[in-house]
């Protein structure tokens, strides 16, 4: 272990806001976490666990101990009769390891090419693309109680998956028992894929693509390359245009307030859920209040997808994290004040 001070964090999130830790870990195994909590000095810091960095906004520089997770290492751990269980470290990028499964012929997490991120981050918010969530593909993970130093391993009902959400985005300390937000660190994921692979193809984006081509029964490959071109049309590069992906979640709502937005607004784009919700498109809502385009600052929202706000400033003058939370605050507030909708922001505030 070898704690840095100082160390710029540009380069560690995809926004590209320019903010520094004021100590900096690299985690490469649990040996460095147990030497972070055996010395007399780190110990006593508040922690700040960092993947990728492709879901904060970075508000000013991190007093926290920085915990930069590189555990490395991509293996097929085991197999039963119907799934490869594959097991990747927290600090693979998680697009290299959709692209290493394909390359083992173990298919599965082809929807979810090019989410940004790391791997020990993808449990976190239950990343999900084109009709897959993690949950879906997830087999188990091991993780480190910062408070204890024991190692544990979770498996999905435990970690209490739904939409964007696990018991790592909430406090510990709750009466349930649940949430572990600053008290886990993620080490490793295993994903369990079907040896009996079933394309999934139930979203608009993918139908389209369908009829395009005329080709009706894709392959793992072949759809792995069509996600790739519909987020590459649609979502901006982070190495070109700094991003934290989708910057608010879907709102849900209940049937009877979705039918009176509908009244007042007949092409707002909802889906129905299992639970007789329904949830509302955000970015169809950003766009609808004419917010494409505008900016704060060097923050602005993303001209081919309202529900991204980006970086207009670049590596030489980076928006602020301010900047792009004044911009969110106002899109929440017209947002609020046109359809009576609390948008909810996605990534992590620091
Ligand atoms: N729409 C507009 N205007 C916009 C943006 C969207 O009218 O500016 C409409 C679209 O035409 C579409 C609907 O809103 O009818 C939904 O848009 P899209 O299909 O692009 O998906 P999304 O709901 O905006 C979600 C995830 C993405 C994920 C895609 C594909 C959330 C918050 N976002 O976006 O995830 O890639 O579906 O599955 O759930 C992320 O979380 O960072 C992310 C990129």
């Amino acid at each position: 272990m070898n704690p840095e001070k100082n160390v710029p964090l540009q380069p560690y999130n995809t926004f590209g806001i320019a903010a520094k830790a004021h100590v900096l870990v690299r985690v490469q195994g649990e040996d460095d976490l147990r030497a972070v909590l055996a010395d007399p000095q780190l110990s006593t810091l508040p922690r700040q666990v960092l993947g990728g960095g492709s879901n904060i906004v970075l508000t000013g520089d991190v007093k926290a101990l920085v915990l930069k997770m590189e555990v490395p290492g991509m293996r097929l751990a085991h197999e039963t009769d119907k799934h490869w269980i594959i097991e990747a470290g927290a600090g693979v990028g998680w697009h290299d390891l959709v692209a290493w499964t394909l390359d083992q012929g173990c298919p599965g997490l082809e929807n979810m090419a090019l989410i940004p991120g790391t791997v020990g981050a993808s449990p976190v918010q239950n990343i999900g693309a084109y009709g897959v969530e993690l949950q879906d593909r997830f087999e188990s993970l091991d993780a480190m109680d910062l408070f204890t130093g024991e190692l544990f391993s979770l498996n999905a009902a435990q970690c209490g998956f739904s939409y964007r959400d696990s018991v790592f985005k909430h406090a510990s300390g709750r009466p349930d028992g649940l949430g572990l937000a600053g008290r886990a660190v993620i080490l490793r994921v295993r994903f369990a894929l079907p040896k009996r692979w079933k394309p999934e193809l139930g979203y608009a984006d993918l139908e389209r693509k369908m009829s395009e081509t005329g080709i009706h029964s894709p392959d793992a490959r072949q759809i792995f390359d069509w996600v790739c071109a519909i987020r590459r049309a649609k979502l901006p590069d982070p190495q070109v245009i700094g991003n934290a992906g989708s910057f608010f979640k879907n709102p849900t709502v209940s049937p009877e307030q979705c039918a009176d937005i509908i009244a007042r607004e007949p092409k707002v784009v909802h889906y129905h859920l299992d639970d007789g919700r329904i949830k509302l498109a955000a970015g169809w809502l950003i766009d609808a209040c004419g917010w494409k385009g505008k900016t704060v600052g060097h923050a602005g929202v993303y001209e081919k997808q309202a529900l991204v706000l980006v970086n207009r400033g670049g590596r030489e003058n980076p928006c602020t994290g301010g900047e792009v939370m004044t911009l969110a605050k106002a899109i929440q507030t017209s947002v609020y004040e046109r359809f009576g909708i609390r948008l909810e922001p996605e990534p992590v505030v620091i």
